[in-house]
């Protein structure tokens, strides 16, 4: 089986087999401090026991001012013993082996009313006053405003700081003794703005084509390689492109073509962004079942973004790629992988239920091919939320509601108790 194979990254880190405990805010460290705490560490612990060949932090966030959620990890905390906390972390999730690469971000015009230390009248930060869309009706609009606002387009003051703010991220994950980090280009955050042009209005040197689009990601990239090692990994998680996306694909296959030039370790493919959360879409309303290795429309049915990995594949035959999205059996993991699509098979909602799923099920070799699935139970959007769609569309509000939920289990988890068993 490929799945449970070695890899070894350019940078030299070698991951035990191909599946990643994909990054999940875990929303359990709250303000002032925002450091990983020991709930936090307990909830690390389990994953550390999984037999996962790597392990991704959920988003720690590098600016104080700006988080994606209210009980995010941050990077610049201002705590006295903030390097000997993440010592602490870092060797908790590396206990038995397992490398662990923390997530950088910074949620740009995604940032919420109330997530971070600015004043009720600061404005998000983005590389153009692009204010977020929920739909056309005046309350999604009224909705969008109060909750994000307009946000403000960016001098190259601010664009200077965020870059150092990434930086100092992971200096701090770097000395702490992580393996890496990945920076969260996609789901429509700060980098995943930059990179398009929906998003990005500029006409200086970070806008106004594709390679002046991606300038933020490759002084980032180019500048943290200075600040650590060259056997530190770094990643991204870019969005793949499709048919509703108003990226181009030529346009993205130029960005992604020079951060490989940059010097990345691995790129991990997912899509979606709050205005249409394809991320937290659920595969499960139709019943996973394990596909046969010939039925290849199956596949593609449980993996979200794998057929965009297949095309960057393509034009970058030697890139790492990690896809994560929708992989929820042992026969669609290794299908996709002998596709060639894809190194490595991310998975974050059965990491949040089944804390050692690699160990207990997917690498179990006592368990059948056909019965190495781990389908999960829908989660359904109260009726009540379903009455607020001329509020907000129920795509949105029902992917909000299902990573609430999945959080609640890693706080299960961090609490010492077992997560809800919500197999189908
Ligand atoms: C509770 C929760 C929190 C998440 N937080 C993050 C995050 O911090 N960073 C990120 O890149 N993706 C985040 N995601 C998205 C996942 O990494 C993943 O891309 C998505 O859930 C699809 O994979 P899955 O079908 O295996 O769950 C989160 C998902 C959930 C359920």
């Amino acid at each position: 089986m490929l799945i449970s194979q070695e890899i070894v990254l350019p940078c030299d880190l070698r991951l035990p087999n191909r599946l990643v405990k994909a990054a999940m805010a875990e929303s359990m460290a709250p303000a002032p401090a925002h450091d990983p705490n020991d709930k936090m560490l307990v909830a690390y612990k389990e994953w550390a026991k999984g037999g996962w060949g790597m392990l991704l932090t959920g988003n720690v966030q590098v600016s104080e001012q700006y988080l994606g959620g209210p009980m995010d990890v941050l990077s610049s905390s201002s705590s006295g013993d903030v390097e000997k906390i993440w010592k602490g972390w870092a060797s908790t999730c590396q206990e038995n082996g397992t490398p662990t690469v923390v997530q950088l971000n910074h949620p740009g015009r995604q940032s919420p009313l109330g997530a971070g230390q600015r004043g009720f009248f600061t404005k998000n930060l983005a590389p153009s006053a692009v204010k977020l869309n929920f739909g056309s009706s005046l309350l999604a609009g009224v909705a969008s405003s109060l909750l994000f606002g307009t946000p403000k387009a960016m001098t190259e003051d601010d664009i200077s700081l965020v870059i150092d703010q990434f930086v100092a991220g992971a200096k701090l994950s770097f000395q702490a003794g992580f393996k890496g980090v990945e920076l969260h280009g996609a789901h429509g955050y700060l980098l995943a703005q930059f990179l398009s042009p929906k998003t990005n209005q500029r006409t200086d040197g970070f806008g106004g084509s594709p390679a002046k689009r991606a300038e933020i990601v490759l002084r980032i990239i180019r500048r943290v390689r200075q600040a650590t090692s060259k056997e530190f990994c770094i990643g991204i998680k870019l969005n793949s492109v499709d048919a509703s996306s108003s990226d181009s694909l030529a346009d993205t296959i130029e960005q992604i073509s020079l951060i490989v030039e940059a010097g990345i370790d691995f790129l991990e493919i997912s899509g979606g962004t709050y205005e249409d959360p394809k991320m937290a879409q659920q595969n499960e309303t139709s019943s996973i079942t394990a596909p046969t290795k010939e039925k290849q429309s199956t596949l593609q049915r449980e993996s979200f973004f794998l057929s965009f990995a297949q095309m960057i594949r393509v034009h970058f035959p030697k890139v790492v790629l990690i896809v994560s999205g929708g992989f929820r059996t042992r026969i669609g993991m290794e299908a996709a992988l002998q596709s060639g699509g894809c190194d490595m098979i991310g998975l974050a909602r059965p990491a949040a239920v089944l804390p050692r799923l690699p160990r207990e099920i997917i690498l179990n070799e006592s368990i059948k091919d056909v019965d190495a699935t781990v389908s999960l139970k829908p989660v359904i959007l109260p009726k009540f939320y379903s009455y607020l769609h001329w509020l907000l569309p129920v795509k949105i509000m029902g992917g909000g509601y299902g990573s609430m939920y999945y959080a609640g289990q890693i706080q299960r988890m961090g609490d010492g108790l077992k997560p809800v068993d919500a197999r189908l």
